[in-house]
């Protein structure tokens, strides 16, 4: 396995050579953290499987997570810390399943989390249309990011509880199914919810470890990371951005996936809706050929390298776009996982009732808009949780009518805000507050894909 090193603990004098701790509890474990040293195997592989049984109580693992923020890991215990996660429940096998008399091409992709990216929604349907199938256990929003399944939830009907058996199924018949991770990385489950709510998200190991062992468990062969850069994302810099990518690569490689990065710029939202109904109409008008450019960019950049690392070729991702076979990929999934296909339609599904309009106060040209904000806003409007397990608002969210370097006209609509709960409004509004200019001149294009990182060893 590689040796990652980034984040060097601080060496403390009895700790600096990780020793046997024979008499393992919540207190010392954390402590070791908290000191920045270094956790050995044992404590790693206790503390992951005493948590997941309810051993260990929230608040302290609560206390070890913002350790583990506040110092970092090893390359090593990154590696301990997600086989650990994998370990705590099943790791799906699917190399068994056939369609057409041939083995199944199982890829996956995963993002780090962003602002309005709602690209798996077109991007499964698309590598569907392709001949891949996408084995995807999907995760709900988390901190300011929105997250895939609390999008699909909100079509009436979907479930994203799906046994093996109906995933096996799925896969088989339809080439894709989209599922609550349940019992695979329960760890993760337990975790991630924990660090949703504790200020803990922003962290390189954390990150890492919480998206691969969800992966390596799945039953994917091949895996696709987009990696998210700029304020919208949890590790902004391109140089966070870069490790954690090169971590997610190796520890994939390490667990035999075929696996790559993007690197793609996250400073400004994905498309012109953030939220989670209002993302799926979004997603739907980009299945039906049309959508904003930059989700249609990433979409087909993402599934293109989907297909090559399943394998896959002589199939064009843009052309299931414009002859609407991915648009029956998408109906598929969602009828296969108890969706209503009659609401799928933007004055169908459930979005907010009351609203707020945020205008031009000048003419000129829309600048850059601060991906970070409009999360915050978004999750301010009821679309993210602030208490473990809280039911999200389906029709909460953002539409944005003006993207960096549209031409604005005085009093025109830049953004408008959608809730259930009025009282929401003031307080996202507030966030948007310096979020956003109108000004003389176009800001900088940047390039939407940044870099492709691929497996070194
Ligand atoms: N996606 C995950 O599954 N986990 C994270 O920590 C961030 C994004």
């Amino acid at each position: 396995m590689t040796d990652f090193t980034f984040d060097a603990p601080r060496p403390m004098s009895h700790l600096d050579a990780p020793r046997p701790m024979s008499h393992l509890d919540a207190p010392t474990v954390i402590r070791v953290k908290r000191d920045g040293g270094v956790l050995p195997d044992e404590a790693i592989d206790w503390v992951i499987d005493a948590y997941t049984r309810g051993q260990v109580a929230d608040e302290q693992m609560s206390a070890l997570l913002m350790a583990i923020f506040l110092r970092g890991m090893t390359g090593p215990e990154i590696a301990r810390w997600t086989a650990a996660m994998v370990a705590s429940g099943q790791r799906f096998d699917f190399t068994d399943l056939r369609r057409g008399g041939r083995p199944l091409a199982l890829v996956d992709k995963h993002s780090t989390g962003g602002v309005g990216d709602k690209i798996t929604i077109p991007l499964v349907p698309v590598v569907m249309a392709c001949g891949g199938a996408v084995p995807q256990a999907a995760g709900r929003g988390l901190g300011h990011t929105g997250g895939t399944l609390d999008k699909l939830e909100a079509i009436p009907g979907f479930t994203a509880e799906l046994t093996k058996s109906q995933i096996r199924q799925q896969l088989s018949e339809i080439g894709a199914a989209i599922f609550a991770a349940g019992e695979l990385a329960p760890a993760d489950r337990k975790i991630y919810a924990l660090r949703d709510v504790t200020a803990t998200t922003e962290s390189l190991p954390l990150i890492a470890s919480s998206v691969m062992s969800k992966k390596i468990a799945e039953g994917a062969r091949a895996l696709v990371l987009d990696t998210k850069v700029g304020s919208g994302a949890f590790l902004p810099t391109e140089a966070e951005a870069r490790e954690l990518a090169r971590t997610m690569v190796e520890l994939g490689h390490a667990h035999g996936l075929v696996t790559r990065a993007l690197l793609t710029d996250m400073s400004v939202p994905l498309g012109r809706a953030v939220g989670n109904a209002v993302e799926v109409v979004e997603s739907l008008e980009v299945l039906a050929g049309g959508g904003p450019d930059d989700v249609v960019e990433l979409t087909l950049a993402l599934a293109a390298e989907m297909l090559d690392a399943a394998g896959i070729d002589g199939t064009d991702p843009a052309e299931t776009l414009r002859d609407g076979t991915a648009m029956d990929c998408f109906r598929a999934l969602v009828a296969a996982q108890g969706g209503d296909t009659t609401r799928l339609a933007a004055d169908a599904l459930p979005i907010g009732v009351h609203t707020d309009t945020v205008t031009a106060p000048r003419g000129g040209t829309m600048g850059d808009i601060d991906a970070m904000a409009v999360g915050l806003a978004v999750w301010r409007l009821g679309a993210g949780r602030s208490a473990p397990g809280e039911q999200v608002q389906f029709g909460a969210g953002l539409r944005i009518h003006r993207r960096p370097g549209e031409p604005v006209s005085a009093g025109e609509p830049l953004f408008t805000l959608y809730t259930d709960t009025p009282d929401r409004l003031g307080p996202a509004r507030a966030e948007l507050e310096g979020a956003w200019t109108v000004g003389d001149s176009a800001p900088p294009v940047r390039p939407l894909i940044i870099d492709r990182i691929t497996a070194t060893g």
